[in-house]
């Protein structure tokens, strides 16, 4: 009988052939997994070390492809000091746990995820609102711990409620914001202003 059934109409033929698209579709998604994984680990080109928070970050406007990229500069430290790699990262996982544990997506997007009720903290530590760079983790910090007395509203008339984060963890916050600010995001979000706005 298998001799008068043409190759493509056996069924031995389409388990064969069941097999390898599982297959290949099994090692395109391992790969993709792991590529994605070296993406988006920090130290990766698009996405800086922690140690980043040492640095001065600003943005300048990439004329070639119509966005702006983050430009790392000179050493600045943060609170006044300058953090090792490890500490670097406790700092910033702390303000990640902070904001993850104070859920601020409620309001707020991180990298263009969750709600739109307030302004978007992809570049918040580049806000010329902080007034200056001198001035701006003072500015931060003072903010976080009470936005209802320290608050900007962006004329928009609404407030930040006081969420009752610790001294620590508005450190943290700070941290990760800078870090964050730091990140290659494709021109995301778009046309934003920054203290020091440079041309190109
Ligand atoms: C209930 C809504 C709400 C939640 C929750 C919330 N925020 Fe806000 N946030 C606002 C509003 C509204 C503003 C703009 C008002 C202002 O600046 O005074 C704001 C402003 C800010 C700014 C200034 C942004 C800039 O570009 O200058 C920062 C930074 C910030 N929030 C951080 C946080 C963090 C961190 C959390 C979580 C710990 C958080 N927010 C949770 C409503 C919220």
């Amino acid at each position: 009988m298998s001799s008068q059934t043409p190759l493509w109409a056996s069924a031995d033929f389409w388990r064969k052939v069941a097999i390898w698209v599982t297959a290949g579709s099994f090692v395109i998604l391992i790969t993709l997994t792991f590529d994605s994984l070296a993406k988006i680990t920090p130290g990766y080109k698009q996405v800086p070390a922690y140690n980043v928070i040492n640095r001065e970050i600003d943005y300048k406007s990439d004329a070639q492809h119509l966005r702006y990229i983050p430009v790392v500069g000179k050493e600045a430290p943060l609170f006044g000091r300058l953090w090792s790699d490890s500490e670097a990262e406790a700092l910033v996982t702390l303000g990640k746990k902070t904001i993850q544990a104070k859920n601020c997506m409620n309001c707020h997007t991180l990298l263009g995820n969750g709600a739109y009720y307030a302004p978007d903290l992809t570049r918040a530590w580049l806000d010329p609102n902080w007034s200056s760079s001198d001035e701006r983790e003072a500015r931060m910090l003072a903010f976080l711990l009470d936005p209802e007395k320290n608050a900007v509203t962006f004329g928009s008339g609404r407030k930040m409620p006081n969420l009752g984060i610790t001294d620590k963890e508005a450190h943290g916050v700070v941290a990760f914001l800078k870090w964050m600010s730091a990140i290659d995001t494709n021109g995301f979000p778009h046309n934003f202003k920054s203290i020091n706005h440079q041309q190109d």
